[in-house]
């Protein structure tokens, strides 16, 4: 029995309509889904996605109406320096019938109008890490377009849905840096100048990967910090993990309300 076949024989082979990666300190939203759930560690090969503050199980079932696959938690490329991580499970979303990924993050912003407890959608990114998921992938299918890779019809709809909703979603460029030490003041300087809005350890590999596969994607980050050098808060994984809850409910709003118009 492949994977797939073995989720579906617990999970049912209904397709499902949409797949949501849930960043640091929003795993939670995955125990709010009527459905089966079941642990990386009983899916062979998925990653270990042994970060504090993320829940690493795949859960498949209704969230308002539509039908999703949830990964509670996430890979980073600092765990083993692997930028490919999360490839087995994105191509899983994609056998499952996804036709289009939300990622979430936590991350640290540099724009003074998108403060801590607020949300960035994101609308491109800048790779600052130098690493590439697709290096070592031999087929031309490598060569990934990248420009509208965060797609223009789900950033315009659920930039309605958090209007709607009188969520402020400002838009922003997400640069990717890759942990597992926070940045320098001068390194949010320069990534700052070269005009990202926010800097977080994950996510742009993910994007790489869903348009390598064919998958619409869009992305939001929860900002829980001004980044390192433009606030006297002290940066730790701790500290993410408690300013996360405060977006997450806005997040998890806003994501209710885009599922139900999709269902
Ligand atoms: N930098 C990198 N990753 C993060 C941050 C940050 O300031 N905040 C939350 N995740």
């Amino acid at each position: 029995m492949t994977l797939v076949q073995d989720i579906q024989s617990r999970a049912g082979t209904a397709p499902v309509k949409v797949g949501l990666i849930l960043g640091s300190g929003l795993g939670h939203i995955a125990d709010t889904i009527e459905g089966t759930a079941i642990d990386y560690a009983d899916l062979p090969d998925f990653p270990h996605a042994g970060v504090s503050g993320h829940n690493p199980k795949l859960v498949i079932g209704d969230l308002e109406g539509c039908r999703v696959a949830v990964l509670g938690g996430r890979a980073h490329y600092y765990e083993k320096g692997d930028a490919n991580a999360m490839r087995l499970p994105l191509e899983t979303l994609k056998a499952l019938g996804a036709e289009q990924i939300l990622l979430t993050n936590a991350a640290g912003s540099f724009r003074k109008d998108i403060p801590p407890g607020n949300l960035m959608l994101i609308s491109d990114h800048i790779n600052f890490s130098g690493r590439n998921p697709l290096i070592g992938e031999p087929s031309d299918a490598r060569f990934v377009n990248m420009t509208d890779a965060y797609d223009k019809s789900i950033r315009h709809d659920l930039a309605e849905v958090a209007a709607s909703l009188d969520i402020p979603l400002k838009s922003g460029v997400y640069a990717w840096y890759s942990g597992p030490s926070f940045e320098t003041p001068a390194e949010i300087r320069a990534i700052h100048t070269l005009g990202a809005d926010a800097v977080g350890m994950s996510t742009v590999p993910e994007v790489i990967l869903c348009r390598f596969l064919g998958l619409k994607v869009a992305a939001i980050s929860t900002i829980t910090n001004m980044a390192a050098g433009m606030s006297d808060e002290v940066l730790s994984h701790e500290h993410t993990k408690a300013m996360a809850p405060v977006g997450a409910t806005k997040l998890e709003n806003i994501l209710r309300h885009y599922l139900k118009g999709l269902a």
